[in-house]
């Protein structure tokens, strides 16, 4: 078990942070139409490994999370997995089969994937991943989520995150409650709290050894149709709140998801929280958007321009990086 502790350590530690490289195709088709590049699967490859070869991914990126197509990929003769570990990275993989419709609550979500995954979960060892993430979906309204969604998707989490550390693995647990909404930054507390209590209940009834696992959560935010805004030290504050009292302290790490928010607003929530931070958790990045949407969108212009792209990549994950140790500021940020 230890094993996994240092697995996890080695993921988040030091300011490094987690590159969610792990959109499905059809998330990935709408990125890249959003900046008008066709969706091959030789696009798909070239922008990533454009990420991963970069130089900052040796000081800034603990661990990849890749999709089922990218980590079977090669460039220039050599696995995917492979030019990540040689930047010193750990490869990781999503292994959860997308969120589907959830029975009589049909405006909700349950996450997919258990079928047959400790099978896949062995195929994915050997090919390098050595962590794993699942995703629950869960909707703030009135209602939502509903006690139906926040147990199912727990025990579906637990189940994962069991399997995972049968096959040597370190599971991510991504509760997401999503930032669609008019409610209030309280809400969210009350409702993400509830969420995450109830996914430590099921994964200690499955025995899942804590120390070899990484939480994945939303920061504590005002719904994005709120009209509300919120000041970056308010957001901490809520966010330790959430987490300080629901997550139980063996938990090495917490790795936030940026969730819609802009690289800017993540890396200045992410720096505001660890200013804050005066509990043993270490609080880093695990972001998809707030990572490569520059990046994204330079590359886009010319896609052999991969120094150029490189350069954007590289100033985003070290922003990222410094927000983690709670060293970032706007004047490092514009210089
Ligand atoms: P975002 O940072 O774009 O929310 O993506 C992170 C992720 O992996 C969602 O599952």
């Amino acid at each position: 078990m230890s094993e996994l502790n240092n697995i996890a350590l080695k993921i988040i530690s030091l300011g490094k942070g987690i590159l969610a490289a792990d959109e499905s195709t059809g998330t990935m088709k709408k990125r890249l139409d959003s900046v008008n590049v066709v969706s091959t699967e030789e696009n798909r490859l070239k922008f990533r490994n454009t990420l991963f070869s970069s130089e900052s991914m040796k000081s800034c990126i603990g661990g990849v999370i890749l999709y089922d197509e990218t980590i079977k990929q090669n460039f220039n003769n050599t696995s995917i997995p492979k030019i990540i570990l040689e930047k010193g990275s750990v490869p990781g993989i999503k292994v959860d089969t997308g969120a589907k419709i959830l029975a009589n609550s049909k405006d909700e979500k349950i996450t997919e994937g258990l079928d047959g995954l400790r099978e896949r979960l062995k195929i994915y060892y050997s090919l390098g991943a050595r962590f794993a993430k699942w995703r629950g979906v869960y909707v703030i309204s009135d209602s939502f989520p509903s006690k139906i969604a926040i147990s199912t998707n727990a025990h579906a989490l637990a189940r994962y995150s069991a399997l995972v550390q049968e096959s040597g693995m370190v599971p991510i647990v991504e509760p997401e409650v999503l930032m669609d909404g008019t409610h209030s930054a309280e809400t969210c507390l009350k409702k993400t709290s509830e969420v995450i209590k109830k996914c430590y209940e099921e994964l200690i009834l499955h025995k899942v050894e804590l120390t070899g696992t990484i939480l994945k959560p939303n920061m504590i935010l005002p719904g994005s149709s709120s009209n509300k805004k919120i000041s970056a030290e308010e957001i901490a504050d809520l966010t330790l709140k959430c987490l300080t009292e629901s997550v139980p302290s063996e938990v090495p790490g917490i790795a936030f998801l940026s969730g819609g928010q802009t690289e800017i607003e993540a890396t200045k929530n992410l720096n505001a929280i660890n200013k804050k931070n005066k509990s043993n958790f270490i609080m880093t990045y695990s972001y998809g958007r707030a990572l490569q949407q520059s990046a994204l969108k330079h590359w886009s212009k010319n896609l052999d321009d991969i120094e150029g792209t490189q350069k954007v990549f590289n100033h985003r994950a070290n922003m990222c990086s410094l927000a983690a140790k709670g060293k970032w500021s706007e004047q490092i940020e514009k210089n």
